[in-house]
Formats: C-alpha cells, sequence, structure tokens
C-alpha cells in the first residue's frame, strides 16, 4: 500500500475545498451518516463535518494517519476500501478523496461503496497527467511533462482516473452517475 505523512496531506490539502461549489450535489445538509474512506488525516472528513450535521466516519488502512483525524469525525474506523467492516446501506453517503488513483483495483472499493451507501457515491480523484509547470527558464516546462510521462507510465495504478471517473463508477453499476471539475 502506498504511504502519505500526515504533514503531507495537511500541506497538499490546504485550501482546497475554500470553495465548495463542486459539494453541491451531495446535499450535505440532508444527509444522516457519511463515511469517508481512505481518510486519511481527516482533511476531507472535516469538510464533510462541517457541512453536515450527520456523524462522519473516517475509514483508512493507516491508523497512524487515522490519529490526526480526532477533531473532524466522529468516529474513526481501521479497515481496507476493497473490504469495508461495515454492514449494506450503512449509510447514505460514501465518499472518498484521492484514494482510488492509490489503489490496483479501484472497482474493488467502488463496489463496496455501493454496498454500504444506501444512496450516494462520491469519488473526488485527481487526474495527475494534467500537471504542468510553468517557468521562466527555457526547456524546464517541456523536461516537465516529459517527467510527468514518465512517472504516469511508470507508477503501478491509474493516476489519471481523475480525468473521467465516472467509468469506474458505472462499471460497479452504480446508476445516474455525473461528474464536476474542481
Ligand atoms: C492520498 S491519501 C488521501 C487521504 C485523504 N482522503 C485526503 O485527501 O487528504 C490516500 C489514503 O488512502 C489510504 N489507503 C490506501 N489504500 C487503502 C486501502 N486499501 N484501504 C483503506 N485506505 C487506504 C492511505 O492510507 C491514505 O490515507
Amino acid at each position: 500500500m502506498r504511504e502519505f505523512s500526515a504533514d503531507y496531506l495537511t500541506e497538499t490539502r490546504r485550501g482546497m475545498w475554500r470553495d465548495r461549489d463542486a459539494l453541491a450535489d451531495l446535499r450535505l445538509s440532508d444527509r444522516s451518516r457519511i463515511l469517508d474512506v481512505g481518510a486519511g488525516t481527516g482533511e476531507f472528513a472535516r469538510v464533510l463535518a462541517a457541512e453536515s450535521s450527520a456523524p462522519v466516519v473516517a475509514l483508512d488502512a493507516d491508523t497512524t494517519l487515522l490519529g490526526h483525524t480526532a477533531d473532524g469525525a466522529a468516529h474513526r474506523v481501521a479497515g481496507d476500501a476493497t473490504r469495508l467492516p461495515v454492514r449494506d446501506d450503512a449509510c447514505d453517503l460514501v465518499a472518498c478523496q484521492a484514494l482510488l488513483i492509490n489503489l490496483p483495483e479501484p472497482a474493488a472499493a467502488v463496489e463496496e461503496f455501493a454496498r454500504v451507501s444506501s444512496e450516494l457515491v462520491a469519488v473526488i480523484e485527481p487526474d495527475n497527467s494534467a500537471v504542468t509547470v510553468a517557468s521562466t527558464v527555457a526547456a524546464e516546462s517541456a523536461l516537465s511533462a516529459r517527467a510527468r510521462e514518465f512517472y504516469v507510465d511508470g507508477v503501478h495504478t491509474d493516476v489519471t482516473l481523475g480525468a473521467d471517473a465516472a467509468d469506474v463508477l458505472a462499471d460497479a453499476g452504480l446508476r445516474d452517475v455525473s461528474t464536476t471539475r474542481h
């Protein structure tokens, strides 16, 4: 499993959800129980909790990271995204942020999300091929783009999944799939 430090997660998420328009379709104020899978230090769980009065459960395979979620999630659960220790239809929203791009079998996790959610599944995933570097140094942008190509080709999971996450949701049998760019 790919590992992340708490510092990396808190630094890279700073300001990410200052604008929350992309979360409108989740109708967070109407939710009754939310599960954030691959919650890490709880950066996204805290956003969910701020926008909803529902309890937010943070789940992650890394218990050290989970230790940082204390002020954002009502409950913490250690577990595997592809075998959730949660009963069928236990939540009305199952969400994840930057989880599927790290899984060798993202479809297995999405199938689990569909099993434990009675209503909505939301996946917030990046397209890491879309990162560009602007530089005043000649050739640096092109060199960075080339390095990124090698990274995307060499990594063993689909780090571009966010370019079209609708496919993985539809393949898992979910209906009424929509996507928003954030
Ligand atoms: C890039 S971090 C994202 C953390 C958090 N969602 C965020 O955006 O700040 C990916 C997280 O997924 C967790 N993870 C990876 N594979 C997992 C699995 N099979 N089951 C549960 N969690 C997993 C990692 O421990 C890590 O916390």
